[in-house]
């Protein structure tokens, strides 16, 4: 990977104590990213990677916030304002999981995921453009004013029996994602998604860790392996630098093909 890509930007990372978030905090920070890992409850975990991050010579705070409402994402930008005198790149990554059978499904899970999944990146996105306006664009620096990427989902697309929760609330970020990148372009606002498939972290650990269920798993994806949280961080850096200067209102699937049918192969 080219070495910092991201030399002097600032960058909010939410959900960054685990999983896709961590290794995009990591990534970004190596990349030389001023990084905000926003965390829920592992503060632990969020120091550790500070730790990390700064052992190898990057920057990084910790921040504790609850995305899923309106003062938990003015808490997080007022933290970045503080530690960097603002914010260039968000990452909307904070996601969760409550399965369950349609009618078994509590309106209390429904709420919770969306309220993560869905209302969390709107309010957190809503906040991210606000404060790139106040900043204002500097085109020493970026030709953009500022860029936001949401962690989406194959499940924007694939229908996932026994998570209508979590697929409404991915389908939702498609729809958000692209309303914000129509509306907003014009501004010098980049708005794009990354869509992960199957990725090693706690959220999957059942379909991965076992062999069975890792064999069951493999069947769904053609490129016959699943992926690494670095897999999605790489692309994320991408979409986050001026490389991507063109990238406007666009999915970024990540998947090793998931979405392409694979049990079509032999069928159809
Ligand atoms: C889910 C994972 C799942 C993957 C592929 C992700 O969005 O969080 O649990 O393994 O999609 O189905």
């Amino acid at each position: 990977m080219q070495h910092l890509q991201l030399k002097n930007t600032r960058a909010l990372v939410t959900g960054a104590s685990s999983g896709i978030g961590e290794a995009i905090a990591r990534v970004f920070a190596a990349q030389g990213s001023s990084v905000i890992v926003n965390y829920l409850s592992d503060q632990e975990a969020a120091e550790r990677l500070i730790r990390e991050i700064r052992d190898n010579g990057g920057r990084g705070e910790a921040v504790q916030a609850d995305i899923s409402t309106a003062e938990g994402c003015a808490s997080l930008f007022a933290a970045a304002e503080h530690h960097f005198g603002g914010v260039d790149i968000l990452v909307a990554n904070a996601g969760i999981q409550r399965d369950a059978a349609f009618t078994e499904l509590s309106l209390e899970d429904w709420n919770k995921v969306i309220g993560v999944n869905l209302t969390g990146h709107f309010l957190c996105a809503q906040e991210a453009v606000r404060r790139f306006r106040r900043q204002g664009l500097d085109p020493a620096k970026s030709p953009a004013l500022g860029k936001i990427i949401f962690t989406s989902s194959v499940h924007q697309a694939i229908p996932w029996a026994g998570r209508a929760n979590y697929a409404t609330a991915k389908g939702g970020i498609k729809m958000l994602m692209e309303s914000m990148a129509q509306e907003l372009s014009s501004e010098k606002i980049r708005v794009n998604a990354i869509a992960p498939g199957a990725i090693k972290t706690a959220i999957n650990r059942d379909d991965w860790e076992d062999r069975e269920a890792k064999n069951e798993l493999l069947a769904l994806i053609p490129y016959g392996r699943v992926g690494e949280p670095s897999d999605i961080a790489k692309a994320a850096v991408w979409l986050a630098s001026d490389e991507s200067d063109y990238v406007v209102g666009t999915t970024l699937f990540v998947d090793g093909g998931m979405t392409l049918y694979p049990s079509f192969r032999e069928g159809g």
